[in-house]
């Protein structure tokens, strides 16, 4: 038997990969009009004032609370809560307030001077009375992982909690923390990571608690957490604390519920499935639930193409394509033997079983049943979540909620990453009323079953559309070359090849996307691309990059572009629902030392970055923007890390044409950038451990504590380590010579201030 991690399966992260073959635009063939850049700079946010409080993951003061008439009578509070000194009101004009962080490497978190930083919810810690603590060493009761937290924090929102167990989003002492659990790094869950016999087709499985413990590793937490004495903690025995992983019910809502695509063994009619899982970033409703949304689910399912293949139809083949459905599975959860009669493992395998007679018999529709935007009600800890299909299938990172008016339609905005895909919104058909704050999962039935889903194409000259993704329009037809459109639910299932057909802008990988509340703009992390899937002659007005980044002593080329980049849009008239808007790009990422046609924001020592992934707006400090990276290309310098930043707005840069190289090639490419943004715009706040990610971002009401997410410290420990435990790529943050281990920690200012400013 040989120990196999995450590192055997998948040597590259399978959000890495591209599964985009379409020539969509490549704008270097358009003759770019920039006469219409007035418009661009022109542009004026005509709802500023009105309303535009929304928070599209983080929660917080604002926490998806309209701040608008008819204003909802507060729930009446039986026992109030102690009186607190009323906290400063946030400047209107916000300065950042701190010390930068230097780049390291070291395995710590560092913080600014003045603050302090404090682990919260590591992976393991138990959620419910009578589960012990977590020994950290791979014996824990596989039983007991329903009821711990999970793996590779995320993605996280902060619902504040009054004294009538009521959504306050003011509430700054006592909440609902909500986080993803996105994956696991096999390694540290089992005595000696994953044990398997066999190779390639025929590697399995051989321990199903080791398999049993994954399942419930992946997902999403919901914790009570309180601040006492001026630290905060969580609550072990809250009634509120509920995990949902991939063993959770979830029932089936929106064009795709209850049709032949969903059917399984488990579900005949479609109307159902089980679990959640690659939960990245997430997203709120203005009526208080969470959304947690499924990015690389792809890679979880076992289908073996050559023989697969021959017991399909060509439609079937072309989306199993476009999605890369294809493999062994990443964690090889479909080879344990015997399954159970429910099909516990077995429903990992995709393919038309031998014998099946129909999707009735087996699971050849299970990969059509993750890859959603999930609705989760935490303040109902039996409630049902729902795959909201309205919202399309693809690899979705977040779905941000845009400016709140009553009498509006509500919108969210979607990114999926993988290379060369694309940006959605999806814009709901009702109207918002107030009177459904509260409302729970009905409340969702009502905005996010029914709307439009649209996919977004930018334009050369700075402006650009959103293109409808409907059957019948936009080339979405029976008669399109590339796949054949079959009714309403197909279009949702095989969104991607919807968007492709449509003719949407290829991007660098879209990460998360944040409204900024002050004035309703829309900015995408686009983390980073490679050369193949960006090479010198496909750059774009919006992804107008290719260039080389040399790594380390060595100079090991990274060629693309390497360190990512943020685009931001202003839908046209302040009105989300437009069908049009104005772009540029905010900010590049770029080593500090870089040439200036790389370093295109003018970084310097104290605010340079490399693959931007987290953002978010903090509401309790408006216009606060707060960045985070996942990267792989500057860690030879810098271990990931979390940047404040205040942003201006769309069209306060300029024009630029940039010289971009290739060996002996050079290639002009127009695009539009913002104002840099110097010290005062963009400072390095936090720098993480060795070897983690720094994702996952939420605020208390009152904007004093910030939540984040440390996940997979050390995850890239050679598999051969584990008997090691001085050779882990990271200790943190437990020490010594242990595991590392996930988890959330709590920053605040040791002044009681405002964090940030
Ligand atoms: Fe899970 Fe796109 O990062
Ligand atoms: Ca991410
Ligand atoms: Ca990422």
């Amino acid at each position: 038997m040989t120990a196999k991690t995450r590192q055997d399966v998948a040597a590259v992260d399978p959000d890495d990969i591209g599964h985009n073959t379409t020539n969509n635009p490549a704008f270097n063939d358009i003759v770019a009009s920039r006469l219409n850049r007035r418009h661009l700079l022109g542009f004026g946010v005509g709802t500023a004032g009105a309303a535009l409080l929304q928070a599209c993951g983080g929660g917080g003061s604002g926490g998806g609370f309209p701040v608008l008439p008819p204003a909802p009578a507060p729930a009446p509070a039986p026992t109030p809560a102690p009186p607190a000194p009323a906290p400063a009101p946030a400047p209107a004009s916000p300065k950042l307030g701190f010390g930068a962080v230097s780049k390291s490497l070291a395995d710590v978190v560092a913080v600014p001077a003045g603050y302090t930083a404090t682990v919260l919810y590591r992976l393991g810690d138990p959620i419910a009375t009578g589960v012990p603590a977590y020994a950290n060493d791979g014996t824990d009761a596989a039983a007991t992982y329903d009821r711990r937290a999970g793996d590779h924090h995320d993605g996280m929102t902060f619902f504040g909690i009054n004294a009538s167990n009521k959504w306050d989003a003011a509430a700054a002492s006592r909440g609902l923390l909500v986080m993803n659990h996105e994956a696991i790094t096999p390694l540290f869950l089992h005595p000696t990571g994953q044990t398997t016999t066999g190779t390639g087709n025929a590697q399995v499985r051989t321990v199903p608690d080791e398999v049993l413990r994954e399942f419930y590793l992946h997902g999403v937490s919901v914790i009570e957490v309180n601040k006492s004495a001026g630290a905060w903690s969580y609550k072990q025995d809250s009634a509120f604390n509920r995990r949902v992983h991939t063993l959770t019910e979830m029932a089936f809502s929106g064009p795709a519920a209850k049709t032949d695509y969903l059917k399984t063994k488990f579900s005949t009619d479609g109307s159902k499935t089980r679990g959640t899982l690659n939960n990245c970033a997430n997203g709120t409703t203005p009526w208080g639930t969470y959304l947690t949304c499924e990015e690389n689910w792809a890679g979880y399912f076992r289908r073996i193409v050559a023989t697969d293949n021959l017991n399909r139809s060509a439609r079937e083949i072309a989306s199993f394509t476009r999605y890369g459905v294809a493999g062994t599975g990443r964690e090889l959860w479909a080879t344990v033997t015997p399954d159970t009669s429910d099909g516990l493992y077995g429903r990992w395998n995709t393919e038309v079983i031998t014998g099946a007679a129909t999707s009735a018999d087996d699971y050849r529709n299970g990969a059509n049943t993750y890859g959603w935007v999930v609705e989760i009600d935490p303040f109902t800890p039996g409630s049902t979540p729902k795959k909201r299909t309205a919202l399309g299938r693809f690899g979705h990172e977040g779905a941000c909620l845009g400016p709140v008016v009553v009498g509006k339609p509500l919108v969210w905005y979607m990114g999926d990453d993988s290379r060369n895909e694309y940006i959605y919104k999806f814009v709901s058909t009702k109207n918002w009323d107030a009177a459904d704050i509260g409302g729970g999962m009905a409340a969702g039935d009502k905005y996010m079953d029914d709307g439009r889903l649209y996919v977004a194409r930018f334009n050369a000259d700075g402006t650009g559309a959103w293109l409808e993704l409907k059957l019948g329009v936009n080339g979405i037809t029976a008669g399109n070359a590339a796949y054949a459109f079959a009714d309403a639910a197909d279009v949702v299932v095989n969104a991607r090849l919807a968007a492709d057909a449509a003719g949407a802008t290829r991007m660098d990988r879209p990460e998360w996307t944040a409204v900024n509340p002050k004035t309703g703009e829309v900015y995408v992390t686009l983390t980073n691309t490679n050369a193949s899937s960006r090479p010198i002659a496909a750059t774009d007005a919006a992804n107008p990059r290719y260039y080389n980044d040399p790594k380390g002593a060595a100079a090991t080329a990274q060629t693309g572009n390497p360190n990512g980049h943020i685009v931001r849009f202003a839908d046209d008239g302040g009105n989300p629902a437009a069908l049009s808007f104005t772009w540029d790009v905010y900010l590049f990422g770029a080593r500090a030392t870089a040439s200036a046609d790389i370093n295109l924001s003018g970084l310097v020592a104290d605010n340079d970055f490399s693959s931007p992934d987290g953002m978010w707006f903090s509401q309790a400090t408006a216009g606060l923007l707060w960045l985070e990276t996942d990267d792989g290309a500057y860690t030879d310098v810098t271990n990931c890390m979390l940047l404040a930043a205040l942003p201006g707005k769309v069209g306060d840069g300029a024009a630029k044409t940039i010289t971009n190289v290739d060996g002996a090639t050079t290639r002009q490419q127009a695009t539009f950038i913002g104002k840099a943004p110097g010290t005062d715009g963009l400072r390095r706040f936090l720098v993480g451990p060795k070897d983690c990610e720094i994702t996952g971002i939420a605020e208390s009401g009152d904007g004093r504590a910030l939540f984040v997410n440390i996940q997979h410290p050390g995850e890239t420990t050679p598999v051969g380590n584990i008997g090691n435990p001085a050779q882990f790529g990271s200790h943190w943050p437990d020490g010594g010579n242990a595991r590392p281990r996930s988890a959330t920690i709590v920053i605040t200012k040791d002044d009681g201030g405002l964090v940030g400013l």
